[in-house]
């Protein structure tokens, strides 16, 4: 049977509440990507997540709450020193809801299960009313990874969780178009200075202008050194090829190839060049990062059910929210 796909009336979001409150996976949207949410406090929830994924146990999920009341629940902040404690509570000040995700000491009920057994527990408080009322209307903690098979691209659309994950999850609640259209950003607040251990959708600039101090973990570095690193996350099916910005002029492919450019100069001069796409997508015809980050999944999942055999795709410039979505296409050209 096809999983059934719901709206958001309220009536919708109360009966998504109760089959997360009764252990069940529901898929629902957020500002970033749509979410597999399960209750965080049962342990048989968050079993069938990792199943339904596919996901090695040893990749942690995020917990996301709906309100700041909730996070004492989740996360001991008395256990920070108080620099890192302020820190955290200045960028949960200024950016949350929002696609900023914290890494906090843990209490000791979060199950370990969410957590792959670390002493720290990942907290996101989303900025999507769905999301939120549907958190608020089961148990307060939905621990929800991104909607995909492990690996692969990450959903922006129902339809995407429907064509990828099918019955898997009990129920999906369509919320349209997830408008950030990367995950968020990952902050690890309990080393000696906060640390972008992932770049997402809320960029570097604004992160530094509350904490100017961030360090950034390199993710091209092959031995990860935090959970989630491994290189060949958020991959298409088909092979991707990255070149340098503009720098698909000089790629030659040998099949029916696509390529994703940044802007419409980009495609003006790939078009002019020798090199032979049978299709050219284009990010952000304006050249807006912020425009790139939110069609990069889309175009992706399109380019990827589409004719072509081979993705190629240049890098953009790092800019804002450019970082992040170097860092999918990255990951995606290192599909093994
Ligand atoms: O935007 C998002 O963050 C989406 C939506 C659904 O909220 N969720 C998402 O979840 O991207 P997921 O599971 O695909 O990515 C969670 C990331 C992983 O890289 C994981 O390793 C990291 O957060 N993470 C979780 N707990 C951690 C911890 N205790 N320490 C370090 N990294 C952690
Ligand atoms: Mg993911």
């Amino acid at each position: 049977m096809p999983v059934e796909i719901i709206a958001t009336s309220d009536a919708d979001l109360r009966r998504a509440a109760e089959i997360l409150a009764s252990g069940g996976l529901v898929a629902f949207p957020t500002e970033t990507v749509y979410g597999l949410g399960g209750d965080a406090w049962n342990t048989r929830a968050l079993a069938r997540i990792f199943e339904a994924k596919r996901r090695p146990a040893f990749d942690p999920l995020i917990v996301h709450i709906a309100a700041l009341a909730a996070l004492d629940d989740v996360a001991d902040l008395g256990a920070l020193v108080p620099e890192a404690r302020r820190a955290a509570c200045d960028l949960m000040e200024e950016f949350w809801p929002g696609p900023l995700t914290l890494i906090l000491p843990k209490r000791p009920r979060v199950p370990d299960l969410a957590t792959s057994g670390l002493p720290t527990v990942a907290v996101r408080l989303p900025n999507h009313p769905v999301a939120r009322a549907l958190i608020e209307l089961s148990t307060g903690a939905v621990a929800a990874p991104s909607a995909n098979p492990f690996g692969y691209l990450s959903p922006t659309r129902a339809e995407h969780v429907a064509a990828q994950l099918g019955d898997r999850v009990d129920l999906i609640v369509d919320g349209g178009r997830c408008p950030v259209g990367v995950e968020s950003t990952v902050v690890d607040v309990t080393g000696p200075a906060p640390r972008v251990l992932r770049p997402g959708g809320l960029s570097l600039e604004r992160l530094r202008t509350v904490a100017p101090g961030i360090e950034v973990l390199d993710r091209t570095d092959p031995a990860p050194k935090a959970p989630g690193q491994l290189a060949n996350h958020y991959a298409p099916r088909r092979a991707l090829r990255l070149a340098p910005a503009g720098g698909l002029s000089a790629a030659r492919p040998k099949g029916r190839a696509a390529a994703l450019v940044f802007d419409a100069e980009s495609r003006r001069r790939l078009e002019e060049s020798a090199a032979r796409f049978a299709e050219i997508r284009v990010l952000s015809e304006a050249g807006d990062p912020v425009e790139a980050a939110a069609n990069l999944f889309d175009l992706l999942h399109d380019l990827d059910s589409g004719d072509c055999e081979e993705l190629w795709a240049e890098r953009v410039p790092e800019a804002g929210l450019g970082a992040a979505v170097n860092d999918r296409l990255y990951k995606a050209s290192k599909k093994t």
